[in-house]
């Protein structure tokens, strides 16, 4: 494909901010599309952590015992003011997949209460959600929100109409992980709490992503990720529970504080590895110092390039509108029918690393293949190109 930089007049891609690559931990010979996947992380961050963790072996007792409350308390701090809440309604856990799950198993189910969510579903989640439904004899239903999307309301009149009287919580995401639509999840939680049901948002992309302020929105349960979009270590995630809800849910390890409160209920989950918590602030002040909203907006920007772009490369109908309003810092873009020819969304995934060193998730969503391109700061336009590039090569490679 030639190299479009404007797709459409009004679509640029955003000039690059001041974040050199370099700074990254990644392989600069890898187009790196896969941020919303595991993150990514600068070599501050990676150095700060193990300073963290030589600090805890020099001095177990001090690091871990003692030292544990207000270590923690302060890394809580920082990230609470991030998400808009306060460090007092949130536990740190190892992923939003733990954060879920401890909402998920502190409940008391009843036979016949429904888990409700939609299509657009984390996989991980689904199955949590069926595991716990399948135990006390209760039902789980998603409800479809068919692709391609053009408003907001659309979104919110499918999830609102589904909402049941044996519903007895909905699970929503607030980026979607197949599809990457932000939800409207403030008018799909005033739709489910006008009706008496509790919401448990699935905010795995969120933070960093989206301007966040949990306590406006007020769920009764939002669980998110540290590790993609706020690029802290791996295994950092946090459980918010709105303060009338705290009493009734506990972490997956229940141990010595257990009813104590939330706060400390999730500051001691047994003994682990908890540098990767106290790293967090480290890996928001890199954003500090660029500016959280230059970064939300250059990713947004080149998100909605990226995915408009595509598209038009590609030739293929866009899932939600080009304006970008449903998208955050991800797009998925439907792949042409003659990719199945590859036999799996696998098989295409290793040939785009294998031949072209382009690391991108391809998967199936309803019955179609699609991408999703994940845009941060050390992306640049023409990685995308590259891809658009690689797969128009692959597509026509396969042709009879
Ligand atoms: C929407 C969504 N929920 C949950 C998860 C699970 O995240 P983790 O594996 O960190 O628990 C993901 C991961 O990609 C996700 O995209």
């Amino acid at each position: 494909m030639t190299r479009a930089t404007a797709v459409h007049p009004d679509l640029r891609p955003p000039q690059p901010l001041d974040a050199t690559p370099g700074q990254w931990c990644l392989d600069p010979g890898i187009a790196f599309l896969n941020h919303g996947c595991f993150g990514a992380r600068t070599r501050a961050v990676v150095e700060a952590q193990d300073q963290r963790r030589r600090e805890f072996e020099a001095r177990p007792i001090e690091f871990l015992g003692r030292g544990r409350g207000p270590l923690i308390d302060r890394a809580k701090e920082a990230v609470a003011r991030l998400l808009g809440a306060r460090a007092r309604d949130l536990g740190f856990v190892t992923n939003a997949t733990g954060g879920i799950n401890a909402v998920l198993r502190s409940l008391h189910l009843k036979a016949g209460d429904e888990l409700l969510t939609t299509t657009h579903v984390y996989n991980a989640v689904r199955q949590s959600m069926r595991f716990v439904a399948g135990r006390c004899g209760g039902t789980y239903r998603e409800v479809h929100v068919p692709l391609p999307l053009r408003s907001r309301q659309a979104i919110v009149d499918a999830v609102a109409g589904a909402l049941g009287p044996a519903t007895r919580l909905l699970v929503i995401d607030h980026v979607t992980s197949p599809t990457a639509i932000v939800m409207p999840v403030r008018e799909i939680i005033a739709a489910a709490e006008a009706r008496g049901i509790d919401v448990l948002v699935d905010g795995a992309h969120a933070p960093g992503m989206l301007d966040l302020s949990i306590e406006a929105l007020a769920p009764a349960y939002y669980a998110g990720n540290l590790h993609k979009w706020v690029s802290a270590p791996p295994g950092t995630g946090f459980l918010w529970v709105r303060p009338d809800r705290q009493n009734d849910i506990h972490p997956l390890t229940i141990s010595h504080h257990y009813g104590e409160g939330l706060a400390a209920e999730f500051a001691w989950q047994g003994t682990r590895d908890i540098s990767g918590w106290l790293s967090c602030p480290d890996a928001m002040a890199y954003f500090e110092r660029l500016g959280w909203e230059r970064v939300r907006r250059h990713n947004h920007q080149l998100a909605t390039w990226a995915h408009a772009h595509l598209c038009q490369g590609l030739g293929v109908e866009p899932a939600s509108p080009l304006d970008g309003s449903l998208l955050g810092s991800m797009a998925t873009v439907a792949l042409p029918g003659e990719a199945q020819r590859f036999g799996s969304p696998e098989a295409l995934q290793a040939v785009l690393y294998d031949r072209h060193q382009i690391e991108v998730p391809v998967l199936k969503w309803s019955e179609r293949w699609w991408t999703r391109v994940s845009c941060h700061v050390y992306n640049r336009p023409e990685e995308y190109d590259r891809l658009a590039d690689a797969l128009i090569e692959e597509l026509k490679r396969t042709r009879p």
